[in-house]
């Protein structure tokens, strides 16, 4: 075992325990205590999940951890302290925030995720990349979220912390999130093995939407089955959550993803004038590119009586563009 990353690990599950004891129990962690219920959180969820604060304080942390004998320079390198300009010291890195003990795959904590209450920039600052935390390959949530995934063959993905918190009290126990950092390859060859299938569930502004256009080959390569569940409006999960409650968010969003191939359908027509027959037309040629991958003549078919119904144009001729762009794939 490498001592240095024991003693990283213990810091960092004391740390948790720290900031949440000044959330729960001191006048300190008071006013973030009201922003967190405010937000529609329970306490038994604030658990849950360990959320703690982080004070508006220079050195409450570094004290913390000097008092029991961890070496500062390596707690600054894991992220809990910064180094001070002038080589003086170390100070506490978090500070007036609302503090997310991020896991790895044993449930250790490894980092955090720091909100601002409030607006400020920035709005999540995160532990920096450590060789404990690779931001590459840590999914937030996965340690809990791990038995359901198994158990189902199936996964939620998320775009944000707060997202996972919010839909896990509701009810959903697959869901996980990247850390803010883009979704690579490393994060889809770990989710596929332990799921068949994978619901992308983005924020619904057009951020949310490119991501989640972004996203779909990485797990399609990845040899999972991917579906996207569309938010109402600009909002995120954790936003329908509260304009809508719970159960009508997992009855209109949850229980009704659409397909990857109908996702990017419906993502295509921002791009074209379908008012105009031109946009129409040049609509259409890229959604017949869209359909030609699909393996299934009985898939093609289903999506091509949508198209030809909404824009009156026979099967047979969307059949005929739709084999052509099948042809020189091939
Ligand atoms: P969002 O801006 O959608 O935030 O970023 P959110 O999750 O809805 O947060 P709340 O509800 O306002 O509290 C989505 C994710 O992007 C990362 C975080 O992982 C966040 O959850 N992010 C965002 C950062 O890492 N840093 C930032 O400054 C902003
Ligand atoms: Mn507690
Ligand atoms: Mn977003
Ligand atoms: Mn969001
Ligand atoms: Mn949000």
């Amino acid at each position: 075992a490498d001592p240095n990353r024991d003693k990283q690990i213990e810091a960092h599950e004391l740390t948790a325990k720290l900031y949440h004891h000044l959330l729960m129990n001191t006048k300190q962690g008071q006013s973030a205590l009201a922003y967190l219920r405010g937000r529609g959180l329970s306490d038994k969820m604030i658990d849950q999940f360990s959320i703690g604060y982080a004070p508006e304080s220079w050195d409450t942390l570094a004290k913390f951890l000097e008092s029991r004998k961890f070496p500062l320079p390596l707690m600054e390198k894991g992220g809990l302290l910064s180094a001070k300009q002038d080589g003086s010291g170390y100070v506490d890195r978090f500070r007036g925030r609302i503090m997310f003990p991020i896991w790895n795959r044993d449930g250790k904590v490894i980092a955090f995720a720091g909100r601002i209450m409030g607006d400020g920039q920035p709005k999540y600052l995160n532990s920096p990349e450590s060789p404990l935390f690779t931001k590459s390959r840590i999914l937030y949530n996965f340690n809990n979220a791990r038995p359901d995934i198994r158990k189902r063959r199936k996964v939620v993905l998320f775009e944000g912390y707060m997202d996972v918190i919010k839909t896990w009290s509701a009810g959903i126990r697959n869901g996980v999130a990247t850390m803010g950092t883009a979704l690579t390859d490393e994060h889809a060859a770990i989710l596929a093995r332990s799921a068949d299938e994978i619901i992308i569930c983005y924020d619904g502004d057009s951020a949310g939407k490119a991501a989640a256009m972004k996203a779909i080959p990485m797990f399609e390569k990845a040899g999972l089955v991917v579906s996207v569940a569309m938010l109402p409006g600009n909002m995120d999960p954790d936003e329908a959550i509260d304009a809508y409650g719970p159960d009508a968010f997992l009855r209109d969003v949850m229980d009704h993803p659409v397909s990857a191939v109908k996702f990017k359908l419906i993502y295509l027509r921002k791009n074209h004038m379908l008012e105009e027959d031109d946009g129409r037309r040049k609509y259409l040629l890229e959604a017949a590119k869209i359909v030609a991958e699909l393996e299934s003549a009985i898939d093609r078919e289903v999506y091509l009586k949508e198209l030809s119904r909404e824009f009156d144009v026979s099967m047979n001729t969307l059949n005929q563009d739709v084999n052509a762009v099948r042809l020189t794939n091939q």
